[in-house]
């Protein structure tokens, strides 16, 4: 079975309008919607119900800065005209509004896409990020944006990522995004190989210049506010400097990655929380931290820490996308097994829920196998043949994948997630029952 199409399938190619007056494509689950992507401003044509996101023209008046002196009532522009102080107030303002949100999924190319986003806001998850998007690619490719952005309502709060290099690609590709985000974040600590060849992410941090120009152009532009990702530089003036940079040039949020963009092996560094610490008594903006969050635990072990306004989670939400809603797995039990409860929650009951999600907003089928790959580690190594057979298969369909999670469990394979509070574990399993 090929992974199913939703029903109206319109190829309308943004490049037979003119920029910006093209409409975006998200995927749902029986239809495909058209969406204006035109900028917000003065447009009060939009038709509520085509608007399977946030309505622009409400986005705009919710958050344009009050009309004060320095702000000229016909510009929608946020960040324009606006003074430092202002831009502080404007930036706690938005982040109040969306509810101060504390637990967040971090970017992850190829895996935090719409329905893994979806599954962790069930699970206790209060934001997310879409995966790094390259904003060349994402303003020149039709195939790319429809595969690769996808969002529904139910999808907010959320931070789209770019990685970019060019201010005016930049923005394009911002503009495209805006009415259906609530941040637009710039990338600026991927490590990879990749990153250095295509000159973006932690690489910029070798180009303050052009990456104080990428927050400029965006801030002073765009009717969401922009948000940056880092990560430290070995000494830690450095990493304060660069924070402020970016702070005064108009970013409104700032999640700081506790690792320098040498240590890129998340397992073998930890994160340094001292040095987030640092940042964010230094800023006046709200900072995120990033780095070791593998359960609820650290997430308050991190926020008293480091005074941070919430936190991201990458590698450990992957592998129990339950991690927010204070389910652990048990390498995280270790002598403590007595306080904690196996809850009748499994990562196979999450990668069912997964692929229901997945049936709904479709995504590429390498996605959905990383995320396969990633639940069920632990389950593969009791029984490695289901892996190899999984492996072998070039082409997956959701029957295979379900077969397989039953397949498992005939085998006899549970790992349960653990919970420290046996009532909470128990009524947490039952809303997933329900
Ligand atoms: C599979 C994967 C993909 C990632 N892709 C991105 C990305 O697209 N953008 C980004 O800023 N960071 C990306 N990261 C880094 C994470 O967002 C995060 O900064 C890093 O993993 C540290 O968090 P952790 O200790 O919770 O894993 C990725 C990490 C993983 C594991």
């Amino acid at each position: 079975m090929k992974h199913p199409k939703p029903h109206l399938f319109p190829l309308l190619s943004f490049y037979q309008k003119p920029l910006f007056s093209n409409p975006i494509f998200l995927m749902a689950r029986t239809q495909i919607r058209t969406i204006p992507s035109d900028p917000p401003q003065n447009d009060n044509s939009n038709d509520d119900d085509a608007l399977l996101c946030s309505n622009p023209q409400q986005n705009q008046e919710e958050q344009s800065p009050s009309q004060g002196d320095d702000t000229p009532s016909s510009i929608g522009s946020p960040g324009r005209y606006l003074s430092g102080e202002s831009r502080v107030e404007r930036a706690w303002a938005h982040w109040a509004k969306l509810g101060r949100p504390k637990l967040i999924v971090a970017p992850m190319v190829d895996n935090s896409e719409l329905p893994f986003r979806m599954l962790c806001r069930k699970f206790g998850a209060e934001a997310a990020y879409t995966p790094m998007l390259h904003s060349r690619i994402f303003t020149e490719n039709e195939k790319y944006r429809n595969e690769e952005f996808t969002t529904c309502k139910e999808d907010r709060p959320l931070f789209v990522q770019f990685c970019a290099n060019d201010p005016d690609v930049l923005l394009e590709a911002a503009r495209r995004v805006e009415p259906y985000c609530d941040y637009v974040d710039i990338n600026l600590g991927c490590p990879q190989r990749i990153a250095r060849r295509g000159y973006y992410g932690a690489f910029l941090m070798d180009n303050l210049p052009l990456v104080k120009s990428l927050v400029e152009k965006l801030a002073l532009n765009l009717n969401v506010p922009v948000s940056c990702k880092i990560r430290v530089f070995p000494n830690l003036q450095d990493t304060i400097k660069y924070a402020k940079m970016l702070e005064d040039a108009g970013c409104s949020l700032l999640a700081v990655h506790g690792r320098t963009r040498d240590e890129k092996d998340g397992k073998k560094f930890r994160a340094d929380w001292n040095a987030i610490k640092a940042v964010k008594n230094a800023l006046r903006i709200p900072v995120l931290a990033n780095g070791n969050i593998r359960h609820m635990e650290d997430v308050q072990n991190c926020l008293e820490e480091t005074g941070a306004d919430g936190v991201l989670s990458a590698e450990s939400v992957l592998e129990n996308p339950a991690l927010f809603a204070g389910f652990q797995t048990a390498d995280w039990v270790g002598d403590n097994e007595k306080d904690n409860i196996a809850g009748k929650l499994d990562q196979a009951e999450l990668l069912v829920e997964y692929l229901k999600l997945c049936e709904r907003y479709p995504v590429p089928w390498r996605m959905i196998r990383s995320h396969v790959h990633k639940m069920l580690g632990d389950w593969f190594r009791i029984q490695p043949r289901v892996r190899e057979d999984l492996n072998s298969q070039s082409r997956l369909t959701f029957e295979f994948l379900y077969n397989l999670v039953d397949q498992l469990r005939e085998l006899g394979v549970r790992i349960p997630l653990y919970q420290k509070d046996a009532s909470a574990a128990r009524s947490s399993a039952e809303d997933v029952a329900s």
